[in-house]
């Protein structure tokens, strides 16, 4: 039976990492997956989660399983780090949560209690977005439609566009937002603009559904959940879905977050049975490991503070690297202003150049990024920077 199944084309991020380790230029530069690296290229076990895998190594007696919601003490952690420690709907026990394995599972669960909800959700997603948003919600058997979010010209937000489209919005439908560090486009809503869209969430009704990615990429751990708070603040319900893949470094450990925020304490009965039971039908309980360091992390004041300062670290270096890039495209006499990439948020930039230039970049010159334009700006470096610039120059001059 299977062999009436077409066979796919690789991965549209995913694939690039193939693509790149094939490639026998000694000078190709990779701007592809989204993963944190340093000045030589590498993605090293952050310090903090080293000290967690010792202590963790001297509690962990068993491998026994441990239960579909996962650990008490990392979805506490996590609510803390992402809601805040005063958060009112903590305080009035409103929020159901399970450790799910990453960000991506995440998604998934909650794509899954969506449907248990109401099998005709429409959830609205950003034009564009993160491409495995597609997949992981629709397979699901949600109804995506988007709502204009880029305009790729003036390389910023279409915000005017956005709220006249998300006003017709029927109540009950869900609209995806992210956190901070806007993927693929790195371009972030400012505090007043949440504070519109609050409103009309509060307004129209619909479900917000948050994607926290890349907490304490953009700006620092506080303010990059600054409109999430202001949502969960403000409206009944809402569901957010968190990473520890990049802030924590723990891409393969595969640790996420799924949060419910209803009403009230008995609504959170009903959603952590229901979130509990759709884990159970999948995948029957989330992975130990990951979620145990960050648990281990964030009950400890010292190794908090170890971490906290390697995020402020990561996200500094994409800031000089921005500029870096920047500069250098201007070194190279380009005519387009880059200087929006300054402009831009976190992990990924849109160079906003297009998808046949891309292409060029990546047969002439061995550069490899997203064809959207998405660089993964943490793969540029002092080595390769110049490298990177001329080609961008010349491809744009020449074709
Ligand atoms: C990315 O956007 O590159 C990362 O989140 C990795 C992935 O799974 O796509």
């Amino acid at each position: 039976m299977f062999e009436a199944l077409p066979a796919l084309s690789p991965d549209p991020i995913l694939g690039l990492s193939a693509a790149f380790k094939e490639d026998s230029n000694p000078h190709k530069i990779d701007l592809g997956v989204g993963v944190y690296k340093d000045e030589h290229g590498n993605t090293p076990i952050l310090k903090a989660v080293s000290l967690a895998q010792q202590e963790l190594d001297k509690r962990e007696t068993s491998k026994v399983y441990i239960t579909p919601q996962g650990h008490q003490g990392y979805i506490d952690g996590m609510l803390s780090l992402i809601l805040g420690a005063q958060s009112p709907v903590l305080k009035d026990n409103r929020v159901a949560g399970v450790q799910a394995p990453g960000g991506c599972g995440a998604l998934r669960i909650l794509a899954e209690l969506l449907m248990r909800c109401n099998k005709d959700t429409v959830v609205w997603v950003s034009d564009p977005t993160w491409a495995n948003h597609i997949p992981l919600l629709g397979d699901a058997g949600l109804t995506l439609k988007t709502y204009p979010y880029f305009d790729k010209a003036s390389a910023s937000i279409k915000f005017e566009a956005m709220m006249d489209c998300l006003k017709e919005v029927k109540k009950g439908d869900v609209v995806l937002l992210h956190g901070c560090c806007h993927n693929p486009t790195g371009a972030d809503l400012t505090n007043k603009q949440w504070q519109s869209l609050t409103e009309l969430a509060v307004k129209n009704g619909f479900l917000p559904f948050v994607d926290l990615a890349y907490q304490g990429f953009g700006e620092s751990l506080e303010e990059d959940v600054y409109g999430l708070r202001l949502l969960a603040e403000s409206v009944d319900e809402m569901v957010i879905a968190a990473s520890c893949s990049k802030n924590f470094g723990l891409y393969r450990e595969r640790v996420g977050l799924a949060a419910i925020i209803g009403k009230d304490a008995n609504t959170k009965k009903i959603t952590q049975s229901q979130i509990q039971s759709v884990a159970r039908g999948i995948y029957s309980m989330p992975p130990s490991y990951g979620g145990a360091l960050v648990d281990i992390i964030l009950a400890n004041e010292k190794l908090s503070e170890v971490w906290k300062d390697e995020v402020t670290e990561m996200r500094e270096r994409m800031i000089t690297l921005r500029k870096l890039l920047v500069d250098n495209l201007h070194k190279q006499g380009v005519d387009k202003d880059f200087d929006f990439v300054n402009r831009q948020k976190g992990m990924f930039s849109f160079l906003c150049i297009s998808p046949e230039h891309v292409r060029t970049l990546r047969s002439e010159h061995s550069v490899y990024f997203v064809d959207s334009s998405r660089v993964n700006i943490a793969g540029i470096n002092h080595s390769n920077v110049e490298v990177l610039a001329k080609a961008i120059a010349d491809t744009l001059k020449s074709h």
